[in-house]
């Protein structure tokens, strides 16, 4: 998340059982993005991503030397979003990193598998940030997404809770990722009356968010707020579906 995605937020994720990603553009040159992954490493073992957004711009960012940083500090999985990541493909497969590029539709997600991408990130129309231009909200689109992939896929856009990850799981995705929920988080290197915003009310100024705002009532920590959604995940699958189950 541009301007989000900084070294805390994302080693808070990852310290939580994440794994959190760093936004890359938002690391102004392929120099500062090198010391943004150090930052990261220092505050956590765990693994960790990054999100490199290949987006038209007026002049290009210099992707040859961010894809260097990243192969340099041995970060092991790349979200790519905006644009076919096909001619960095060979760079990071040979430097044995994952790729996991965001899709809006089935089609591109097909795309992303066909070109050799290692999983997709399946992001409905619910999404914070760039929803694309097929506008198809993930109760449709997840499903539709595991009829045809056969590379993995997780469930982006309008996830909040254990309720959208046992939800994202029953409609085929392998877990489930978070943008607008993030940023209500202490951790979350925002001015407090965006999070104040989220959570409920903010006077006056813009933020970038998603729909899912609509379900966000407390700023938790990021482990407190994992550690939450696992529970209830766990409690609606060994309760709520067990119950379901044995009626049936
Ligand atoms: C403030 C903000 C900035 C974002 N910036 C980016 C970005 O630079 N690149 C990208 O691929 N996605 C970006 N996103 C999208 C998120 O990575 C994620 O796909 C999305 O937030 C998921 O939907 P949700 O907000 O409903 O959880 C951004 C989202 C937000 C809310």
């Amino acid at each position: 998340m541009h301007y989000v995605g900084f070294a805390e937020l994302a080693a808070a994720v990852s310290n939580a059982g994440g794994p959190g990603i760093i936004t890359g553009l938002t690391q102004k040159t392929p120099a500062l993005l090198a010391e943004e992954i150090v930052r990261c490493r220092a505050l956590t073992d765990r693994p960790f991503g990054l999100n490199l957004t290949f987006l038209p711009t007026l002049s290009s960012p210099d992707y040859p030397g961010y894809i260097r940083a990243i192969v340099d500090g041995d970060v092991k999985a790349v979200e790519t979003a905006g644009n076919n990541p096909q001619k960095w493909l060979p760079m990071l497969h040979e430097a044995g990193v994952k790729v996991i590029h965001k899709c809006t539709s089935v089609r591109h997600s097909l795309k992303a598998e066909a070109i050799g991408c290692d999983a997709v990130s399946v992001d409905g129309f619910e999404c914070g940030g760039h929803p694309g231009e097929d506008d198809i909200p993930n109760f449709i689109l997840l499903p539709r997404a595991a009829d045809e992939l056969k590379i993995p896929f997780v469930a982006s856009g309008g996830m909040a809770d254990g309720r959208s990850l046992v939800a994202a799981l029953a409609l085929g995705a392998e877990g489930m990722n978070m943008g607008t929920r993030f940023i209500t988080t202490k951790e979350a290197p925002v001015h407090q009356n965006v999070n104040i915003m989220l959570d409920g009310a903010m006077d006056a100024g813009a933020w970038s968010c998603g729909m899912v705002a609509g379900l966000i009532h407390d700023i938790p920590t990021v482990k407190a707020l994992i550690d939450r959604i696992m529970v209830e995940a766990e409690q609606i699958i060994e309760q709520r579906l067990a119950r379901c189950a044995a009626v049936g």
